[in-house]
C-alpha cells in the first residue's frame, strides 16, 4: 500500500528527514514514535505534498504509483486521509457544518450518522461552533472528517494528544475497527501505551531516521530502547 523509500527532507537547507524507508500495508496499523522535534510530522507532512518541508529525494508511493511532486489535492484525491496536528477547524462553523461539507456520499466514506454513533459527544454538540469546542471535541471531529472524505489509508498525527482516557479509547476503537476492514493506518503517537495497544509494528524515530522497527512485544521487551529513544524510564 504505502511505500516511503530513502526519503530525505529539508526545510530550506536545513535536512529534517534522512534516508527514511517505512510501509504502511492493508489493514496494519503502523505506529511512528519519537521525542518531540525528531522529524514526525515532517514526514507524515512529506507524504501530504504539502511542500514544506521539500522532498529532496527518495520515493513515496501508493500502490506502486509516486506521489512526490503531486499536489496536496491530487494526493488526497488518491484516498489519503489526514488528521493534522492541532486538529484545525473553522472557528464559525458548527459541527454539522464541518461535517455537512464533506457529506458527498462517496463509496466506502463514512457517513455523518457513522461519526455521531462512533462519537456520540459530537452529536451532542452538534450544534456548537469550532471555537466552542474542546480539545476532545475538536478531535474527534477532526478524526471524523477525514474518515468522511473515504480514504484507503489514513495519516494520523498525535491523534490522542490532550485527550481524557475515555476518548482515548473511543479512538483505539475505530482504529482497530478500521484495520478489520482493510484500511492502513500511519499513527504518530507520543502516548506510547496507547500506540503499543493497537499497532501492529513500530517504528522509531530520532533525528529525522528510523532508528528501530518491530512489534510491541519486541518494544515492551526492550527498556533500553523506550528510555533511549522515548526518555521513558
Ligand atoms: N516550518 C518549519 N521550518 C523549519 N524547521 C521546522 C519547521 N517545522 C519543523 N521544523 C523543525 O524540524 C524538526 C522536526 O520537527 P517535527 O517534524 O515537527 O517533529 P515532531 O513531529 O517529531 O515533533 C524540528 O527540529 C523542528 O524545529
Ligand atoms: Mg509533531
Amino acid at each position: 500500500m504505502l511505500e516511503i523509500e530513502n526519503v530525505c527532507a529539508a526545510y530550506g537547507e536545513a535536512a529534517v528527514l534522512d534516508h527514511v524507508s517505512m510501509r504502511v500495508g492493508e489493514g496494519e496499523i503502523v505506529a511512528l514514535l519519537g521525542r518531540n522535534g525528531m522529524g514526525k510530522t515532517s514526514l507524515v507532512r512529506s507524504v501530504m505534498g504539502l511542500g514544506s518541508p521539500r522532498v529532496t529525494s527518495g520515493s513515496i508511493r501508493l500502490d506502486g504509483s509516486d506521489l512526490v511532486g503531486l499536489r496536496p489535492n491530487q494526493i488526497a484525491g488518491r484516498r489519503i486521509g489526514y488528521v493534522p496536528q492541532g486538529r484545525r477547524l473553522f472557528a464559525s462553523l458548527t459541527v454539522l457544518e464541518h461535517l455537512h461539507m464533506l457529506d458527498r456520499g462517496r463509496p466506502g466514506a463514512w457517513t455523518i450518522r457513522r461519526v455521531f454513533t462512533a462519537f456520540p459527544r459530537l452529536e451532542e454538540r452538534k450544534s456548537h461552533r469550532g471555537s466552542q469546542l474542546s480539545g476532545g471535541e475538536r478531535q474527534m471531529l477532526a478524526i471524523g472528517r477525514a474518515l468522511m472524505t473515504g480514504p484507503r489509508i489514513i495519516l494520523m498525527d498525535e491523534p490522542t494528544e490532550g485527550l481524557a482516557p475515555v476518548m482515548v479509547e473511543a479512538v483505539e476503537t475505530i482504529l482497530s475497527a478500521l484495520r478489520s476492514e482493510g484500511m492502513g493506518v500511519l499513527l504518530v503517537e507520543q502516548n506510547l501505551y496507547s500506540a503499543l495497544s493497537v499497532a501492529d509494528r513500530v517504528c522509531l524515530f530520532e533525528t529525522g531516521r528510523v532508528v528501530w522497527e518491530g512489534t510491541p512485544a519486541q518494544l515492551t521487551a526492550q527498556q533500553d530502547l523506550l528510555q533511549r529513544y522515548l526518555g521513558i524510564h
